[in-house]
């Protein structure tokens, strides 16, 4: 596998939830750095800012203080949807399927909305689709008929159609049971490993934090690497 690269870095990051009756300053001077080819968790209680680390991270909202960095270049409010588009790749406790879709159409969809080829999305869903060990015979189900594990990684299917490096997973494994948790983390720890991925994944699972390169605790806003 290649050389590590640093791919994304958190420099000072502050962010508060400001509403008309509080502030909630839900991140206080975070600073992090990951890496391809890497396996991250990031741990802590509820509300201690786990989730909101993952969207700074994402681009989905600026920091109020602080920089994100993405293979050395500072993230600015103009570059935030190129950053998600080009560079990012996410998924959820709750799967997140669109339940009217077929299981193809689930990962092709976002692929014709990004239009970044003519066409070959067909194809290039269902090698993903068999990346992951969804056979043909689940293509045409509705995310409802497959088990959790199942539509779990057709979220990860889906969201491989996007051509970055980076995949930010808030407790993949937080709905599923044991053996389908191990097959999920499984296909994480392939993504990084085989296919150099920077993989960071938000969890309870003291298992996935045991298997990972390095583990960050969030506490009341602020990171630790431990
Ligand atoms: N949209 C919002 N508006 C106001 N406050 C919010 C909002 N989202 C999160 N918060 C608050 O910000 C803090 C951090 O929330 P965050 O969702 O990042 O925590 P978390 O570590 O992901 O928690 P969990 O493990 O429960 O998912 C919490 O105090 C939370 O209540
Ligand atoms: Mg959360």
């Amino acid at each position: 596998m290649a050389v590590p690269m640093k791919i994304l870095t958190a420099e000072n990051v502050s962010y508060a939830y400001k509403t008309k009756y509080q502030t909630v300053y839900a991140l206080r001077e975070v600073s992090c750095t990951f890496e391809t080819g890497k396996l991250y968790a990031i741990v802590g209680r509820s509300g201690s800012g786990k989730s909101t680390l993952l969207s700074m991270l994402s681009g989905m909202a600026m920091p109020d203080q602080g920089k994100i960095i993405v293979q050395g270049e500072e993230l600015t409010a103009k570059k935030l949807p190129k950053h998600r588009r080009d560079n990012i790749s996410v998924i959820y406790q709750a799967f997140n399927l669109f339940p009217q879709l077929t299981v193809l159409e689930n990962v092709t969809f976002p692929m014709e909305i990004v239009r970044r080829e003519r066409d070959g999305y067909t194809e290039k869903a269902r090698t993903l689709l068999e990346s992951v060990g969804i056979k043909e015979n689940q293509f045409r189900k509705l995310p409802a008929q497959l088990s959790g594990g199942e539509q779990q990684r057709v979220a990860i299917a889906r969201s491989l159609g996007s051509p970055g490096k980076i995949m930010l997973a808030d407790e993949p494994t937080g709905n599923l049971d044991t053996e389908n948790g191990k097959i999920v983390l499984d296909i994480l720890k392939d993504l990084s490993y085989k296919k150099g991925y920077c993989v960071i994944i938000v969890t309870h699972d003291m298992d996935i934090a045991a298997k990972s390169d390095a583990v960050y605790h969030m506490q009341d806003g602020r990171l630790e690497r431990g």
